[in-house]
This record gives structure tokens, sequence and C-alpha cells, in this order.
């Protein structure tokens, strides 16, 4: 398949081409959706090879037996990650806004403190105040135009009932793989304060050369009793329709905390994202992933030299993921002057930056993930939009 065909997602209930007239005013006509953190492309024909072979028996039973599905996602945990995975440490949720909802239930209590390295993935905060727990953001610094984890500041910026932190690996909006030694600080640091280190590595898959993820779990083996671990097909293969994700819990106690929640509220896997996972975590879905996040690379490289050709917009540069993180603060504007040009001039419906959290404010974040000429089409319609500022 080529990620260069144009697929036509309008009427396909797409949140984010269904969705971004009403939401976002931008016109269905000749918008650009950049927003929700979805890709424009068709999985690999393996994972769609096994929906069909599915429809084809054409009974939708109960799922029983997932030994293969458990070792697929072994396979690609130590095969793309050097990562051992047990087949018992593994939950499978209904997408990792549920997985993390499911870590926020089994094990805080109301009113707690859970800690977020803002900005951040905005579903954190969400999910952590509809539970009646409390965010306490612990805020990135900003070096160079990169972000970085301030561990000093974050001392001061503690309340002293947290009992959670919420690590975004790969971090989104900012793109960063964290390092070891940062890995590391952020282990002991949970160790000082005694939190809960919820690992949310979801974009894992699409790192770009050069950088190279380390999962959590691969850090420090002393914070293995109060590490979760959150993984998922759906970012890095494009199915998160299927709303599945992936709960990884080496410690017993912590296993049967989650367990014991998961069981009181009833919850089971979808056979869909079962099937879907299984036929992804294969030599086949790898090499298209190999494929994809070349792709995106290339795409990055023409916003981030679009970007960097208008005076006052800065691109944070990504070392993962296909979301753009774009500095509006050197043009001098407002946020709805910057965001009106955006929308309404360039037709383009992007998140904005203060759903993340603390210093998102100057922000508007860029999904890449779609055919390469409508990249262009985007960069042609910016430079057009802040013109002025030549
Ligand atoms: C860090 C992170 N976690 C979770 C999700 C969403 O997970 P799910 O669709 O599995 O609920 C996203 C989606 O953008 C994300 O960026």
């Amino acid at each position: 398949m080529s990620f260069d065909e144009i697929i036509d997602r309008f009427g396909t209930h797409s949140v984010k081409w269904d969705m971004m007239e009403s939401i976002y005013g931008v016109p269905a006509k000749d918008g650009i959706a950049m927003w929700v953190a979805d890709m424009d492309f068709r999985p690999p024909k393996c994972v769609s090879d096994a929906l069909v072979k599915m429809n084809d028996m054409g009974v939708y039973g109960y799922y029983g037996d997932d030994a293969a599905y458990r070792d697929a996602i072994r396979w690609w945990m130590k095969e793309r990650h050097n990562w051992t995975v047990e087949r018992d440490e593994i939950f499978t949720t209904h997408g990792l806004v549920n997985g993390t909802a499911m870590c926020v239930d089994a094990f805080t209590k109301p009113e707690d403190g859970i800690v977020l390295m803002t900005p951040v993935y905005h579903a954190f905060a969400k999910v952590i105040k509809a539970a009646g727990r409390e965010v306490v953001e612990c805020q990135l610094a900003l070096n160079d135009g990169r972000y970085e984890m301030d561990f000093d500041a974050w001392e001061t910026q503690m309340k002293g009932h947290e009992t959670m932190l919420i690590l975004c690996s790969p971090h989104n909006p900012g793109g960063r793989v964290w390092t070891r030694d940062e890995l590391q600080g952020v282990a002991d640091f949970c160790k000082r304060h005694n939190l809960i280190l919820v690992s949310d590595e979801i974009h894992h898959d699409l790192v770009f050369a050069g950088n190279t993820h380390i999962p959590m779990a691969n850090v420090d083996s002393s914070i293995a009793d109060r590490l979760v671990m959150m993984t998922a097909t759906t970012k890095t293969f494009n199915i998160a329709g299927s709303h599945s994700g992936n709960v990884i819990i080496a410690d017993p106690a912590l296993r049967a905390k989650f367990g014991a929640r998961m069981a009181a509220l009833g919850l089971s896997a979808n056979s869909f994202g079962l099937f879907m996972a299984e036929a992804a975590y294969s030599p086949e879905g790898a090499a298209w992933v190999d494929d994809l996040v070349v792709y995106l690379d290339g795409n990055r490289k023409i916003l981030d030299t679009a970007i960097a050709d208008i005076p006052g917009l800065a691109s944070m540069e990504l070392e993962a993921t296909y979301l753009s993180w774009v500095d509006f603060s050197g043009t001098g504007m407002g946020r709805e002057e910057f965001t009106r040009r955006v929308e309404k001039d360039a037709r383009i419906a992007v998140n904005h930056g203060p759903t993340f959290g603390t210093g998102g404010e100057n922000y508007l974040r860029f999904n890449i993930a779609t055919p390469r000429a409508r990249v262009q089409e985007a960069c042609e319609r910016l430079a057009e939009a802040f013109s002025d500022l030549q």
C-alpha cells in the first residue's frame, strides 16, 4: 500500500473528519483535519485480513483461549523493545484512557494527588478529575526548544498527598524519547515520594531514526513493585476504533489489585481488538511499521521546514510520535489571533495547547499522519495565513 493514497473519511463516523466543522468551525468542504491522534492510513494487510477472515466465518461469538494473543504481545515486546513480558502479566482494557482510569481507580483513593508532567496528553487530567482525584502539575522545563525534566523544581511543586505519577513515554505532545538517565530520575522520584508509576508507552513504536525508546520496565528493577506499564496496538497500527490496550503488571500484589477491579466492573475484552492485535504483532506488521516511520519522518521534515520559514513560529523537534507541537509565542499574537488564523484562514483543525495543561498556552498541536500532499497543502496555507510576518 501507499501512504500517499488519499482516503475519503467523511461520512465514516470519523471523529477527526466528521466533527471538525462542528467542533472547530473548520469547513468540511476544504478543511484539513490535523487534530485527533489517529492516522489517515489503512492498517497493514495482515490486520485487515484478520478481520476479513473473521467476517468470512461470520459468527461473532465470545472469544476464548487467548494464549496466541498473549504470545503475540510477548513476541512484539521482546523483538521490538527488548522487554520480556510474561503471559499472566497482561490485562486487556478498553484502550489506554480506560487503562489509565482503571489504574486511578485501583491504586488511588478520592482526593489523592496524581502527578502529571505538563504539558501532557489531555485525557490524563480529564480522567483524574472525573474520578475525584487532584492533578498535581510538575512542569517540564523548556530548554532550547526541547522539554526536559526538572526534578529540583518538581520537589517544590509536590503537595504531600500524591500517590501516583503518570508518565507519557515517548512524550505527547513534545515528541521526546526520554533518555535512560531521565527515566531513572523518574524512578527515583517515585521511590522518594512513594508513588505508583504508570508508564503510558502507547507511542513507543513511532520513534524516529537516531532515538531509542527504553521501556520503563527495563530501567530499574527496584521499582517493579510500584510499576504499571501500558502499551497498545492502536496508535502503531491505526486501529484506535478497536478500543483495545494492554496494562502490563509484573508485581503480583499490584496485579491482584488491578485484576480485582477489572472483575468488580465486569470488564473483559472485545474480540475484534484481540484478533487485530494478534495479526498486527507479527513480522508483516513490523515491516509495515518500519515503512510508516520513514514516511512520517518525511512529513515531519516538511512541516518543520515550513514552520521554520515563518518568522515567530517554532516546531519542537520530534524524536517520536506524529504530533507536532508548534509554538506561536514568537509571533507576539494572542492565542485567539493565531488560532483564528490557523482555523479560519488556513482552514486546519488542530488541538489547542491549553488543554494539555500549564505550559501549553501558546501552542497548537498538528497531526502529520496524513498523506504527504495534505501536509504540503497545510504548509502552503500556513505560509499564506501568516504571510504578513515574512
Ligand atoms: C499518551 C496517550 N495515551 C493514550 C491515548 C489514547 O488511548 P486509547 O485510544 O487507547 O484510549 C493517546 C491518544 O492520543 C495518547 O496519546
